[in-house]
């Protein structure tokens, strides 16, 4: 899979990606990431990106030109199947929005900045908008890194275990049971025991019980769609 992300600081996207399963994934030819600076792509003689909003009102907005004339050098290599804009009006990102998108083999990611991008953008190219939870972020940057490390855990191969990614919190619509590992007893607190048992279905139904108990208590919203 191919990820273009288009910002205007470029540097706060590497090291997210320059570690772990991000980097193992770029070593196992399973992801290709790519960071654009928009800045480079401004016909303005001092390379600006943003001017201020018509109508008036405080903040900035990201001009057309630079956005433009990346995403179509983009597109003139190869077909992309979204272009995403990270906003705080967008959709709010769901577990099931990350397996579609890890479907895809080419995604653009645009992260807007200031008061956001200029609203023809979003009109003419973007295809999807995604935001990663009702707060607001100084530019859509993290929420970029966000979104790409959900959609790439899911690509196959990239984790080791390929199991682990299918018994994540959300996978079946529910939180993820607690998970113990060594020591059997810390302090006085042990394990559960049906864990130690051996006895496999004794505990796929353990899981299965404290999985809908945690979603019950932390998450019934997720519950709901079911009834
Ligand atoms: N940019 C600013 N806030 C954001 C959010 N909550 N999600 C995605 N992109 C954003």
């Amino acid at each position: 899979m191919r990820i273009d992300i288009l910002t205007v600081l470029p540097q706060l996207l590497e090291s997210p990606f320059s570690d772990s399963i991000m980097k193992r994934a770029q070593e196992k030819g399973l992801l290709e990431l790519h960071l654009h600076n928009i800045r480079e792509y401004s016909d303005h003689r001092q390379k600006s990106v943003d001017d201020y909003q018509y109508g008036g009102g405080a903040g900035m907005v990201m001009t057309i030109q630079p956005i433009a004339t990346l995403i179509r050098k983009l597109q003139k290599e190869r077909d992309y199947d979204e272009i995403i804009y990270m906003t705080p009006d967008g959709k709010l990102l769901e577990q099931e929005d990350c397996n579609s998108l890890s479907l895809n083999k080419n995604i653009m990611i645009l992260c807007g900045h200031y008061k956001g991008v200029d609203q023809r953008i979003r009109d003419l190219f973007i295809t999807k908008e995604i935001s990663i939870g009702s707060y607001v972020l100084s530019g859509g940057e993290l929420g970029a890194a966000v979104l790409t490390d959900a959609i790439v855990r899911l690509i196959p191969g990239v984790l080791n275990d390929e199991t682990s990614a299918l018994t994540d919190s959300f996978q079946d619509g529910l939180l993820a049971p607690p998970v113990y590992t060594r020591p059997e007893s810390f302090e006085g607190h042990d394990v559960p025991a049906v864990l130690l048992s051996g006895h496999s279905k004794n505990i796929e139904d353990w899981r299965n019980e404290q999985s809908i108990a945690r979603t019950k208590e932390r998450r019934p919203d997720l519950l709901q769609d079911d009834e």
